[in-house]
């Protein structure tokens, strides 16, 4: 069986965005360097796949994100294989220096990101939870400007992993002010995955109140504690349309050592057509993307749905760390 009976549930939305942070949320934390031309693949593959955005890779400082550090060379390679299409995928900028390389490379889609922690702003951006505010409000105000469009997205939704719990009003403090510097969309991060559905309808409640609506939330689960999935159908209930995923389940966070892969955009497609709710995504086409890139990366993907539907796994070409 290679596609789930459909039943639909009509309280649920017809339409879901899978938004794909493979590329970028995934191969960051491979400790193995993958080749520019193998993520420019992946790219390709992911879009003919019918993944409506592919978010491709991040203008970090190289010395943070060594793995990403071909994020110019990959936008290039990429403008030269699609044209135009290459400039509309998101890329992350933590502040101008990353507009800047962005901007030279005519990318139209640019994301922010946020901590809801003290901790993890220091740990992942070098500022204080207030000093994050004073590096991004320039840039957006400055990608606004330039006719770009903004995602914020804000980590540690759900809890910490120095801090421990975070108050939920603390997130949609947070949340609020990186949506208010000028963002289209918030996308809410469990960055450690130990969110679990009524954290989720929960958290989604405080937005609604503080005026932040589901038209404007996105949710970014990482599957740590297999709750990804739970988590995205307490979501649909409350009415989100856009979730973050990854294929095969590739992902976590250098900065979160206990982040893992995000949901997998497979086993979130799987679940989604079953509920008949659409995506445009070809089910079939992101199994074989994943199980190609487990290739690459000479180990099998941790999706349930890859490993239920996909190939096995032969040598790959990323070169392992010495
Ligand atoms: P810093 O060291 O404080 O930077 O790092 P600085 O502003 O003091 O600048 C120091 C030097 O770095 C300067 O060079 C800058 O030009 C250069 P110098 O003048 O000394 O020669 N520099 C840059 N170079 C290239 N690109 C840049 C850049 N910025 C400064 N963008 C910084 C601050 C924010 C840059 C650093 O902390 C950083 O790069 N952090 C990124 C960490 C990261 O990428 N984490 C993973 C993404 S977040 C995530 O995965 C979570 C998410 O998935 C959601 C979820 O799961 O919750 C989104
Ligand atoms: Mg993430």
């Amino acid at each position: 069986m290679r596609a789930p009976a459909t039943v639909p549930d009509p309280s649920l939305p017809a339409r879901v965005t899978v938004y794909e942070v493979g590329p970028r949320d995934g191969l960051q934390n491979e400790q193995a360097l993958v080749p520019t031309a193998v993520k420019a693949e992946l790219c390709r593959r992911l879009l003919d796949a019918g993944l409506p955005v592919v978010e491709a890779t991040s203008f970090v400082h190289p010395r943070w994100v060594p793995q990403l550090a071909d994020a110019a060379d990959l936008l290039t390679m990429l403008t030269d294989q699609i044209g135009d299409r290459a400039r509309e995928l998101p890329v992350l900028v933590p502040n101008e220096r990353g507009l800047d390389r962005a901007l030279e490379l005519g990318c139209r889609h640019v994301a922010i990101f946020g901590s809801a922690t003290e901790t993890f702003a220091q740990r992942n951006l070098n500022r204080s939870l207030d000093e994050q505010f004073a590096m991004f409000e320039p840039t957006v105000r400055r990608a606004r400007d330039a006719g770009l469009d903004v995602r914020a997205y804000v980590s540690m939704c759900f809890g910490d992993p120095w801090e421990g719990e975070v108050p939920i009003d603390q997130v949609v403090d947070v949340g609020r002010r990186l949506f208010d510097l000028g963002a289209s969309q918030l996308s809410l991060g469990d960055t450690i995955g130990v969110g679990t559905a009524g954290h989720v309808t929960a958290l989604l409640g405080a937005f609604t109140a503080a005026g932040l609506g589901v038209d404007h939330l996105a949710m970014h689960f990482h599957d740590t504690y297999g709750q990804a999935l739970a988590n995205t159908y307490a979501a649909l209930r409350a009415g989100v349309t856009t979730y973050d995923a990854s294929a095969g389940g590739l992902g976590g966070c250098p900065y979160a050592h206990s982040a893992t892969g995000n949901l997998a955009t497979e086993d979130l497609v799987w679940m989604l057509h079953g509920l008949g709710i659409e995506t445009g995504v070809d089910l079939d086409a992101v199994v074989a993307t994943s199980t190609w890139l487990a290739g690459e990366l000479g180990r099998p993907s941790p999706s349930a749905v890859v490993r239920a539907l996909g190939g096995t796994v032969e040598g790959g070409t990323a070169e392992s760390p010495a």
